[in-house]
């Protein structure tokens, strides 16, 4: 080609490009020496992907309370070249030899914490699996590079902060009752000073042999073993084959439209995408700048309501069970759950058919991830509960997760969430048990945001109120700082944070008929925005709790 065309070809270009290229990438996390860790290694020359691995690994280590390499997550990713996305499923999965009556005793009643703490809790770890897969499919670099972040603070130790305390106080009892969670993540049997460095070399052996084999360093060989024959010794299940067969799987994410913006969020075995975008269905008939405050936040628990009505009757592993998601998703259906509703009063729950009730945590953990080439990640990982099963397989420095606990383990007897499940949530073999994690992505021509946050079944009422913000064009600052509230259908309150309705609007909510309920703040949201027509990333992470958001170039 000629250097006249090519000139001309490139000032063509320039306008697409500059749109095309975020002017700094960005990450927020619920950890700051994980954000680190992601812009070291997007410093190196990694993409977004090979930064989520490294954010993944690091958080498995400073946060072991909310998620590891012995538990799950959904990494959603955007793919900037080919415009496509894609959810990484690596949530994990139950053992083969589980079967739907695992927790109950000879009276068919469920065994007090059989679902929570220790090896018999813990479902066969997706992470380690994930994190290859986003490696050789995603990223540009070795995970010897990503995983190097993750595997010094694990061998040099991390500083205790007040959030892990306040983790580790929670569930002392659990890992007081093993020997191995006790000694790396206690100290004389109670949480360790702020300051106090954990250090976990086991652990690093592990990601090293990662670093080196890949997902096999962790499936295979001796960490198999050593994982395999711990978890027996203490009453699990664990068979070499539940390792050797665990495969991640890459699913569409669910789609949705509202007001202009592509909603784009987590597929079933999450329930996330499908609520989020039920509800937004259901408020996209509302014109939201006509009404007051109350009526509004009313018109919003009505349709919280009503999604996670549907959302244990019809959601469950999308590999085991059918999932009516074309119906769900589809407005007609929301025009009829619409059609329930009446602005003037509250719907008592009762006189809806089904049966729901979850609750949430405050563990887990999400991250966001943009690059200057335009990817962009939004993952949410967990062990479920604060430091999973509190169960470390000895030699190993793996703790392990108690996911199990996520599947309805009788009908209608609540789990550690409140959540009575049906028929599509029974522990099955090799299942995986249906998650209430929301990594979403609301993006238009203008902008793309990256949201997300951990809460248990709070987690998918967090970012609808989050993408409200984002769609009314607010910064990330507002969407993580929003005071929230929640309803779940059942209980049938509207659970709210202390700060978050003013005195007009509680007697107006409480004049419909509806019950309030104050609970401490909730949530940990981690959130990016790039702002394509005014060329601004910005990012934010939620101030109630540690993390760190940080936009920077990398170039
Ligand atoms: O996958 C789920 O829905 C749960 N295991 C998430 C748990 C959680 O978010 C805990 N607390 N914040």
């Amino acid at each position: 080609m000629k250097p006249t065309v090519l000139l001309l070809l490139a000032l063509f270009l320039t306008p697409l490009h500059a749109t095309d290229h975020p002017p700094a990438a960005a990450i927020a996390s619920a950890h700051p020496l994980a954000t680190e860790a992601g812009f070291e290694v997007l410093n190196a020359g990694g993409n977004a992907f090979d930064a989520a691995v490294a954010v993944s690994a690091t958080l498995a280590v400073v946060e072991p309370y909310s998620s590891g390499i012995g538990g799950g997550g959904f990494w959603l990713l955007h793919i900037a070249e080919q415009d496509r996305q894609v959810m990484i499923d690596g949530r994990e999965r139950a053992p083969l030899a589980a079967h739907r009556d695992l927790y109950l005793d000879a009276q068919g009643e469920v065994i007090p914490k059989a679902s929570m703490d220790g090896a018999l809790a813990a479902a066969i770890p997706g992470v380690p699996a994930a994190l290859d897969h986003l490696t050789q499919h995603y990223g540009r670099m070795p995970l010897s590079v990503a995983l190097a972040p993750a595997i010094r603070l694990a061998r040099d130790g991390f500083p205790v902060t007040e959030h892990y305390r306040r983790m580790a106080s929670f569930r002392l009892a659990a890992l007081n009752k093993d020997k191995e969670a006790a000694r790396l993540f206690l100290r004389q049997g109670q949480a360790p000073a702020l300051g106090e460095l954990i250090r976990q070399p086991e652990l690093a052996d592990v990601l090293k042999r990662m670093a080196n084999d890949g997902a096999d360093g962790f499936y295979h060989g001796e960490v198999a073993a050593r994982l395999v024959a711990g978890v027996r010794k203490a009453g699990g299940i664990w068979t070499a084959k539940d390792l050797a067969d665990y495969r991640v799987v890459e699913r569409a994410p669910i789609r949705g439209r509202y007001r202009g913006f592509e909603i784009i969020s987590a597929a079933p075995p999450s329930s996330g995408g499908i609520a989020l975008v039920t509800m937004l269905n259901i408020l996209s008939g509302f014109d939201f700048k006509a009404l007051d405050e109350s009526t509004r936040l009313h018109l919003i628990v009505e349709a919280m309501r009503r999604a996670y009505r549907d959302r244990a009757e019809f959601l469950g592993d999308p590999d085991s069970v059918a999932i009516p998601s074309e119906h769900l998703l589809h407005p007609y259906y929301a025009d009829g759950l619409r059609a329930s509703m009446r602005k003037d009063k509250a719907t008592p729950s009762a006189s809806l058919p089904g049966a729901v009730r979850t609750d949430g945590g405050n563990d887990t953990t999400h991250f966001s991830i943009l690059d200057q080439d335009g990817n962009a990640v939004s993952a949410t990982l967990s062990i479920n509960y604060p430091f999973g099963a509190a169960f470390v397989p000895p030699g190993t420095g793996v703790l392990l997760n108690d996911e199990m606990d996520d599947f309805s383990l009788k009908p209608g007897v609540p789990n550690a969430y409140g959540l009575v499940g049906a028929e599509a949530n029974a522990i099955a073999p090799g299942k995986r048990m249906l998650s209430s994690m929301t990594p979403t992505f609301v993006r238009s021509d203008e902008r793309l945001a990256i949201l997300g946050s951990p809460g248990g079944s709070r987690i998918i009422t967090m970012v609808l109120l989050g993408t409200l913000e984002a769609v009314d064009g607010k910064p990330p600052l507002a969407w993580v700082s929003r005071p929230r509230i929640h309803h779940q259908y059942l209980p049938d309150v509207i659970q709210h944070e202390p700060n978050a309705l003013d005195n007009t609007t509680r007697q107006a909510l409480q004049a419909r008929g509806h019950t309030l309920n104050e609970q401490q703040p909730w949530g940990n949201m981690q959130a990016v925005v790039w702002d394509k027509a005014t060329d601004r990333v910005e990012a934010a992470s939620d101030p109630r709790v540690e993390g760190m958001a940080r936009v920077d170039s990398t170039r």
